[in-house]
């Protein structure tokens, strides 16, 4: 055979390939999600993602302490307040689980990223992600709430907010009154091209934000499209968003590497619960191996074009790239 081209020379050995290698996954990658409760000496495994836990504040310290020694730098937030009502005023309550918890953690490590996330579903009684109106979430209305949880999130220490409620214009709203209060350094994390998606199953489990009737299909976005994530990215962006990010991750890849070649931002992929659950699932019956299908998949995320990850396996895969 006289061929010229023969792409498996660059694959010989370990050596080369390491050489031509384009992407690699590193902790300082990673945002590790964590949930906090209210209550003294909790520390409970969460049913729907397993190995991962629901923290009292009081026992935060060795898992901060963990998170750290394995190297990862960054935690994003969840609270689950033990009040909900229509307005979801424990989200913004300056003495709420999410804010004692960000003092608590800087405490233990002040060099600890803390991110949080910004929305009302695990707040309201309704379960949903803003203020009704006629069984509507009724946009403008929520913008005044969602500026409001996030600057009492970063008065308490937060270094960086994520919205994840999908309301127009919220990303306005908050860098405005973060700017108006002379927060100005605060970055802000949009959740920008967030879908409609049945993979957030195990997560509202775990946070107990499940609507109370309805659904969020007319906030967040159709599966179909990506176009319109084009549309909110820039959006986004106009309006101040430091971060953009593309959630789910793994079934929208396309759309991580859609953005990343029309914008020039940081992009961060949401791994979500529901991609999450399905790998613990089979990893338990023995089907796969569970190591080399989380750092394939969390690989396949950088190389679709994202800079960050946000993702349950953040411990295990900082404990396997150390291994390797
Ligand atoms: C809050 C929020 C959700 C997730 C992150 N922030 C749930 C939802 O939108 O219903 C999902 C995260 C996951 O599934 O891992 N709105």
């Amino acid at each position: 055979m006289k061929l010229i081209n023969r792409p498996r020379r660059l694959r010989k050995n370990t050596a080369i390939r390491n050489l031509i290698r384009e992407t690699a996954l590193n902790v300082n990658d990673f945002i590790y999600p964590l949930f906090v409760v209210e209550g003294e000496g909790i520390k409970k495994e969460i049913e729907s993602l397993s190995n991962n836990y629901h923290f009292s504040i009081d026992r935060l310290k060795n898992e901060i302490n963990e998170i750290t020694d394995l190297g990862i730098q960054a935690v994003m937030l969840f609270g689950l307040p033990d009040k909900k009502d229509a307005c979801g005023s424990e989200a913004y309550n300056d003495d709420g689980i999410v804010q004692r918890a960000i003092r608590e953690i800087k405490k233990i490590n002040k060099d600890l990223l803390v991110a949080t996330d910004i929305c009302m579903c695990q707040y309201t009684d309704h379960g949903h992600c803003g203020i009704i109106k006629e069984d509507y979430v009724d946009n403008d209305e929520t913008l005044k709430y969602l500026a409001q949880i996030a600057l009492s999130h970063v008065k308490a220490g937060a270094d960086m907010v994520a919205p994840s409620d999908m309301m127009d214009g919220r990303i306005a709203a908050i860098r405005n009154i973060l700017d108006e209060n002379g927060y100005t350094e605060i970055a802000v994390m949009a959740y920008s091209a967030k879908y409609a998606s049945a993979f957030y199953g195990p997560f509202r489990a775990a946070a107990n934000s499940v609507p109370g009737f309805g659904d969020r299909k007319t906030y967040q976005m159709d599966p179909a499209n990506s176009d319109e994530a084009l549309r909110e990215v820039e959006l986004d962006i106009e309006e101040g968003a430091d971060i953009v990010m593309v959630k789910p991750a793994l079934s929208y890849l396309d759309v991580i590497r859609r953005i990343k070649d029309n914008y020039n931002m940081p992009l961060a992929a949401y791994n979500v619960s529901g991609e999450y659950a399905m790998i613990k699932a089979a990893a338990k019956l023995g089907l796969i191996d569970e190591k080399r299908i989380v750092l394939e998949k969390l690989l396949s995320m950088k190389r679709a074009g994202a800079d960050i990850i946000i993702t349950y396996h953040a411990k295990d895969a900082a404990k396997w790239l150390k291994e390797e």
